[in-house]
């Protein structure tokens, strides 16, 4: 997508974080915002920020794991602004521990959400998207969806995680492809980010009631990826307005893969490795053993 002016984002997530940002750098660009979120007080505050840049902003409030909601989300977008041209599919939710730990509430809940937020979001968007196109051969879309570096490794004790945003990537690469199969007015990106300081090692706060075990407590796998992925989200030093902007330029460039922190890829590449070679999985970790050294004693001393 060549240029922003005029045309329609539609972000989910977008009272926070990755969302927030993209949202602001929308409206500084000249688009018109469709700001789409869980939280409704963050969302009302962040739709007034977004406005107070001189940009046309709807908010709208759903549940990205719910069919129905992100479909109304598409009709409120085609009555304000008709068919968008950035759709972001960003929502996401983080859950840690072991992965035999996981109840069934945990997987349906980042399922929901990781999974199947992003696939409602392709399935709603991209038909409006592709009718645009074929009514108008100036119009050009582009669809950025959030995965994570877990869609291209797996690091232990997020297992949850890491399923959904392999499933991101899958959807992704697969939509680019079909994409290209039927147009040369829409593309797609996905997005890879390692860790960069936002919300989302609190995404808990976004539970809906009906998604959690009140009764149980976490465990201690639990208690400690929680801890490991406060430390690392918040000491990223790749800010998330830095990485939107990459995410600009990415569909300004028509690049498919955006990654916050490229040196990170040495151990996807050691991964894809060993999927070629057949050999036994590496630990992800490999390039900072005391990580894995600290995991393991503190695992194995729960005795
Ligand atoms: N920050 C990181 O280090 C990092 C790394 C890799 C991937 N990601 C991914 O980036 C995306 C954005 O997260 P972020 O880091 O900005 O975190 P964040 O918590 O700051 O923002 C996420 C937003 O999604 C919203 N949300 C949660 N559940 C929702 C639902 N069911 N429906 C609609 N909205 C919902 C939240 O209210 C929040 O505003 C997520 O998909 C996340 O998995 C983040």
């Amino acid at each position: 997508m060549k240029t922003f002016q005029g045309r329609t984002a539609v972000i989910t997530g977008a009272a926070s974080g990755f969302g927030l940002e993209a949202a602001r750098i929308a409206a500084r660009e000249g688009m018109k915002v469709v700001m789409a979120d869980v939280q409704q007080d963050a969302l009302e505050k962040a739709v007034a920020e977004v406005r107070e840049l001189g940009a046309q902003v709807v908010g709208f409030r759903l549940d990205v794991s719910n069919a129905a909601e992100v479909e109304a989300l598409a009709e409120t977008t085609m009555a304000a602004f008709g068919a968008p041209h950035f759709v972001f599919n960003n929502a996401g939710v983080g859950a840690g521990g072991l992965i035999w730990e996981n109840t069934a509430k945990d997987w349906d809940w980042v399922v929901g959400v990781n999974l199947m937020g992003v696939a409602h979001g392709v399935r709603v968007f991209t038909p409006l998207m592709l009718a645009a196109a074929q009514a108008d051969p100036g119009y050009e879309g582009h669809i950025v969806n959030t995965a994570s570096m877990s869609g291209l490794q797996n690091a232990p004790n997020m297992g949850v995680y890491n399923a959904t945003k392999h499933a991101v990537v899958a959807i992704s690469e697969t939509l680019y492809h079909d994409l290209a199969l039927v147009t040369d007015q829409i593309s797609c990106s996905v997005l890879c980010p390692f860790f960069v300081p936002t919300a989302i090692n609190n995404s808990e706060r976004n539970r809906p009631a009906g998604m959690r075990d009140e009764a149980a407590q976490p465990t201690r796998s639990q208690l400690i990826a929680q801890a490991m992925s406060d430390k690392a989200v918040g000491s990223g030093k790749v800010t998330a307005a830095q990485l939107m902007q990459q995410v600009f330029d990415a569909m300004r460039e028509r690049r498919f893969y955006i990654y916050s922190h490229p040196h990170a890829l040495a151990s996807v590449q050691r991964r894809m490795e060993d999927v070629i070679q057949g050999r036994n999985p590496t630990d992800p970790f490999a390039g900072k053993p005391q990580i894995s050294a600290d995991l393991r004693a503190a695992l194995r001393a729960a005795g």
